[in-house]
């Protein structure tokens, strides 16, 4: 079964009513919001102890959220968590998006709650933040993550194309209509959908970006010194999303099927359309917060955060389908909403800026 039109149509109508997503062989596919935890000049993962780090992070999911997080079960160390499960203290961050006006000056983009799958309203109702996605393999096992955990998608150096074709790791996805109203393709998956760069144009209802985690793990290190080399991803390139299946074989260096976890967030862009705002030279006005206006350099970080064997269970067949599953704990948003970490770096990230913070 694949991630089409007409099965989400189905299975949004039949709601709770539907055991599980996948077509038989026990898929499971979580899809769940989180609220924002906190918005920092922070990265535990890649600028451990930096304060402040260069650039700036949106970040969801639990409390244990730190300047550094050292390899520990932070599904103990946390108190509470911004995630509709309420034993997923995980966190996962990326880069903001801000607009820049003629002037110079520079917004940030808020995000707008994804839209109504599988009568699911908590995930329409989450303050910032964006929706999280685990997926198992169509067949076969599938190894939850480790306590001590973590992993990193994309480079925020990076500002131009890597190797070749769409099979991309982050992709935005641009919404001509007057409001957010999503779909049901495959994102980062087609070039006429889908782009690696910010959408050239403008995007009345809002822009997407999905970031593809890798779905092979060498079955020993619980990270590496890029973040990365743990991990893998199919032997036949990037897996792309298709709600029920990882892809491919992983390769005998990486021979353990971990959970795909996709993020997907929503930028509503709606505050800054106006054209007279926009660059006289007709290049689009937005920016990542590693100071990019490309979009090469959208990242997502991750810290394996499930309390126990949480994650396992869940992957083990559930049944789930979206963010309702057998075995797992669900929160109500007002509980989510209060979770918060407090802000390490204090500086103005909302209303007019002059320059990006930390460029
Ligand atoms: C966060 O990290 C700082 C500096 O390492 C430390 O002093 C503080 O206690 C930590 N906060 C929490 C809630 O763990
Ligand atoms: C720059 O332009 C924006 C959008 O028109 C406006 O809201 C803002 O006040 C301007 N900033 C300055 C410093 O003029």
């Amino acid at each position: 079964m694949i991630w089409s039109a007409r099965t989400l149509v189905a299975f949004a109508a039949l709601g709770e009513a539907v055991p599980q997503f996948g077509g038989g062989g026990g898929s499971t596919m979580l899809r769940f919001g989180c609220s924002q935890v906190v918005i920092d000049r922070i990265d535990p993962l890649v600028n451990p102890d930096l304060l402040p780090s260069p650039h700036m992070h949106q970040v969801i999911g639990g409390d244990s959220f730190n300047v550094s997080m050292p390899s520990a079960d932070i599904g103990n160390l946390a108190s509470c968590t911004t995630c509709n499960f309420a034993d997923d203290f995980s966190n996962y961050w990326t880069a903001n998006l801000y607009f820049k006006a003629r002037n110079g000056s520079y917004k940030r983009v808020p995000q707008i709650p994804n839209r109504l799958l599988f009568n699911d309203k908590f995930t329409t109702q989450t303050s910032g933040g964006f929706v999280v996605y685990y997926v198992s393999p169509g067949k076969g096992k599938v190894t939850a993550f480790k306590p001590g955990f973590r992993m990193l998608v994309g480079d925020a150096t990076q500002r131009a194309k890597k190797g070749s074709g769409m099979k991309s790791q982050t992709c935005f996805r641009c919404f001509s209509g007057p409001n957010f109203g999503g779909d049901n393709a495959s994102p980062c998956a087609d070039a006429k959908l889908d782009t690696e760069t910010l959408p050239a144009g403008q995007c009345l209802g809002g822009i997407r970006s999905n970031i593809l985690y890798p779905t092979c793990w060498d079955g020993k290190n619980l990270d590496s010194p890029d973040h990365k080399s743990h991990v893998a991803y199919p032997s036949s390139g990037p897996a792309t999303f298709t709600g029920s299946s990882t892809g491919g074989d992983c390769p005998a260096s990486h021979p353990v099927k971990i959970p795909q976890i996709m993020l997907e967030i929503v930028w509503d862009t709606k505050a800054f359309n106006n054209k007279a705002d926009w660059p006289a030279d007709g290049s689009q006005p937005f920016v990542l917060s590693t100071g990019d206006p490309t979009g090469y350099s959208q990242h997502g970080d991750y810290v394996f955060g499930w309390k126990g064997d949480s994650l396992q269970k869940a992957m083990d067949g559930g049944p789930c389908t979206g963010a309702s599953c057998a075995n797992l704990k669900t929160q109500v948003i007002d509980g989510a909403n209060k979770c918060k970490v407090p802000k390490r770096f204090p500086e103005n990230y909302d209303g007019w800026i002059d320059r990006l913070p930390g460029m």
